[in-house]
């Protein structure tokens, strides 16, 4: 729309205004916010900008590389894209408390990207796709779940650490503004419309223990589910939609064997602002023909259920 063009010139001129011709470094998670705050931000200061990607191997399919293709190579966008699997499920090992691995995941992200941002050298900023609502929650601490998730995604601490000034052009803006700005920067509306994904990503959607097999394991049922979900034009209806692996094997037949494997849990919600939640009405044909698929695909789960809990009493997420 023309508001969003004339914010996007505004905006441009701010960041300008505010860097000069001091280099920046911006985390990029693979969401949407980092994203649209990147390609704005490179639109204004251009090569000035360096990207940080710390990988941690919890994303979902092929999220890695679409990340990688649409910065360096369509919007050519200076890009450190940091393999740390290794590193975080090393660290992961052996870990189940929920916030002891949100915090393991937390510590290990800032650790690498401040690495890689030395390596970068030279930054005066740190930019962040800090919204609207994060910076009220920030101001009103309410305690509970959402202290964590911000600890996690405002890169805490770092920016004094490192002695780098904040630039962050979607404060004023509320998701949807974000996903507007996104659109009007040229960002595909597959990646604009993306659900929102948790920082910590696929450990927390591993209840329990996780590890690099366990993580394959989701990634593969987790395409497969929202890949039915696109195809029967649900997508867009739906929050957030997920598997969850759970920590669990049950029993089952497969041809004239018996398997022993584990269970998948699909969650779908529909929500305003994720703060509140209800699980979203499938019908059961489609339910069954993902299970079938899951079960077919996925070596290594033979169950699949339904979850059917609202928040409150439930999170959306699992842990
Ligand atoms: P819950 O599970 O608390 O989730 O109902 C509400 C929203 O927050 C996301 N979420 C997180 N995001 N780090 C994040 O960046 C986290 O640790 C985290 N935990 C939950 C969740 O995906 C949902 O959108």
């Amino acid at each position: 729309s023309w508001t969003m063009a004339a914010y996007r010139e505004m905006a441009i001129e701010r960041i300008r205004e505010e860097v000069g011709d001091a280099k920046v470094i911006c985390g990029l998670s693979g969401g949407v916010d980092s994203s649209v705050a990147a390609v704005l931000i490179h639109e204004a200061i251009g090569d000035q900008l360096t990207c940080i990607f710390v990988d941690h191997g919890l994303l979902r399919m092929n999220e890695a590389e679409e990340v990688v293709t649409l910065f360096r190579d369509h919007y050519n966008i200076p890009l450190v894209h940091v393999d740390a699997e290794d590193t975080f499920m090393g660290e992961l090992d052996g870990k189940s408390d929920p916030e002891e691995k949100r915090k393991i995941i937390g510590r290990l992200f800032i650790e690498t990207f401040e690495e890689e941002a030395k390596k970068v050298g030279g930054a005066e900023f740190l930019a962040q796709g800090t919204l609207y609502p994060d910076v009220i929650e920030s101001v009103s601490f309410t305690g509970g779940p959402s202290v964590t998730i911000k600890s996690h995604h405002n890169v805490g601490g770092l920016p004094e650490k490192m002695n780098l000034k904040l630039v962050e052009p979607l404060r004023e803006l509320f998701k949807d503004e974000v996903r507007e700005l996104g659109r009007e920067l040229g960002l595909p509306d597959s990646f604009v419309g993306r659900h929102p994904f948790p920082g910590p990503g696929l450990a927390i959607r591993c209840p329990g223990g996780i590890n690099k097999e366990k993580a394959d394991i989701l990634r593969k049922a987790d395409a497969i589910y929202l890949d039915e979900i696109r195809k029967s034009g649900q997508y867009d209806k739906i929050w957030q939609a997920f598997a969850v692996l759970l920590p669990v094997q049950t029993v089952g037949v497969m041809g004239d064997g018996r398997t022993y494997e584990f269970v998948c849990a699909l969650r779908a919600v529909t929500s305003v602002d994720g703060m509140t939640a209800d699980f979203y009405h499938y019908d059961m044909e489609f339910l069954g023909r993902t299970a079938t698929r899951i079960i077919n695909e996925v070596k290594g789960i033979n169950r699949v259920v339904y979850d059917v809990t609202s928040k409150p009493p439930g999170t959306i997420e699992w842990e």
